[in-house]
């Protein structure tokens, strides 16, 4: 007998792209077969019925910051909306930070996010703090959720490397207490020269410790922030390569034509995944402009036209830098298409990527442990949606949510009925294609 049956679900093939109607086995944790669907099923300890739903791999948000999540308005509201006065905010709250007020808030948020069909989760937490204390606490809830949740944890350094007190050597603290990945925000040091000194000591220390990089970068409407020009060369010269992102570099909105054409060859040369973080974005930035107003989003299209690996990310949830969010990455998708024009029928589909398959490559899961595929992890999502157009156009929320083979969160569909004047009672769909879900 196996421990779970997942009955008539449809699966994408990985290599071909086609879609076929199957049974999928899971025992041990593990996908052990994937077959046609029988009429006569396998015994097993557990049975769910897909009816025609898409099983895929779950959700992956590459960037969200845990320790700050929902601390929106303590001990005040961001009222100008800038990123300066979030920092600032953030720092008010910071001396008030214990060990149960991380773990509560950032175990809250990863439910959140596992009820959507998140599973892996990229978090920064803010190191420059003597006490350390957010980086403790994350470190514990890193365990404590893995068997749900594969959490990654970045040390970031807030309010710089080089221009804080104790910067360089908080950071050093930070890999040597196991984080996965090493942080950075040279747009924030004082000058440009601490800025290229940061990015260096950055990668340098990742590269001792067999870390990853993930640098806040250029996330400023300022033409004249072009860090990730640096950060680009630094990964290929280390080595580093894809083991190294540029979150948010949202100048780039701002570069002349000449520049930008220079910098995709720089950046796609370099091997590096870019992040970028819309629904925080389009708050955050174009605050110090009149009209026009920029959008303050980095160059989402052009980037992936050539060939670089972007991935679209929360950020915040309910903290100082932003007052909203659910911790679900299908409304990223659904924002990010907007923000950054991708609106064309594959480009929509590409958004669904962006928070799937994209984000996975920028934590650099393997074979292992991301797919569905016989062999593979049980760690999935059912999604009465046709494909991933359809999931961000109707923003369909997974049936249920399977993780390390064990049903983590089921949702039943939402059905309204509509007593329309003149008609007989009548459920509304929203399916343009009258496939499962509608
Ligand atoms: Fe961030």
């Amino acid at each position: 007998m196996i421990d779970l049956l997942v009955r008539d679900v449809r699966v994408r093939d990985e290599e071909t792209g086609e879609v076929s109607a199957a049974d999928l086995h899971v025992d041990g944790g593990r996908i052990v077969g994937v077959t046609p669907v029988a009429d006569d099923p396998v015994d097993a300890g557990q049975v769910v019925e897909g009816g025609g739903a898409w099983a895929t791999p779950s959700y992956v948000e590459p960037h969200v910051h845990l320790d700050a999540a929902l601390t929106a308005g303590q001990p005040r509201w961001n009222r100008s909306g800038t990123l300066w006065e979030g920092i600032a905010c953030w720092s008010e709250r910071k001396p008030m930070l214990t060990r149960e007020d991380v773990i509560e808030r950032a175990e809250r948020t990863l439910r959140w996010y596992a009820a959507n069909g998140t599973l892996h989760v990229r978090s920064h937490v803010d190191v420059t703090d003597p006490s350390l204390v957010a980086l403790d606490a994350l470190l514990e809830v890193r365990d404590r959720v893995r068997d749900v949740i594969g959490l990654q944890l970045v040390a970031f350094p807030q309010e710089g490397i080089c221009s804080f007190s104790g910067g360089e050597e908080l950071l050093a603290e930070a890999a040597r207490r196991g984080v996965d990945v090493i942080g950075a925000i040279p747009h924030f040091e004082d000058t440009r020269e601490d800025g290229v000194r940061s990015v260096e000591y950055a990668v340098e220390l990742a590269d001792r410790h067999g870390l990853r990089v993930d640098a806040h970068c250029d996330e400023i409407d300022d033409e004249q922030s072009r860090f990730v020009e640096v950060l680009a060369t630094r990964a290929a010269r280390s080595g580093l390569r894809e083991r190294v992102t540029a979150s948010h570099t949202t100048a780039m909105g701002s570069y002349n034509p000449a520049y930008a054409h220079k910098l995709h060859r720089i950046i796609a040369r370099s091997g590096i995944n870019m992040v970028s973080n819309p629904m925080v974005s389009l708050h955050l930035q174009g605050r110090f402009d009149d009209y026009p107003k920029r959008r303050g989003i980095t160059q989402v299209k052009e980037l992936l036209a050539a060939g670089v690996n972007v991935a679209f990310g929360h950020d915040d949830v309910m903290d100082p830098w932003y007052p909203l969010g659910t911790a679900n990455p299908l409304q990223v998708a659904h924002v990010g298409t907007h923000a950054t024009q991708l609106l064309s029928r594959d480009e929509i589909e590409e958004t669904f990527r962006m928070v799937t398959s994209r984000a996975a490559a920028v934590l650099g899961l393997g074979a292992d442990e991301y797919g569905v595929r016989a062999g593979g992890p049980a760690s999935f999502i059912l999604l009465p949606a046709t494909d991933g157009y359809d999931a961000v156009r109707r923003q369909v929320r997974p049936t249920h949510v399977v993780a390390h083979g064990r049903v983590v969160a089921t949702t039943p569909p939402p059905v309204t009925t509509l007593m329309w004047p003149g008609r007989e009672p009548s459920e509304v769909t929203f399916s343009p294609t009258g496939g499962p879900g509608a």
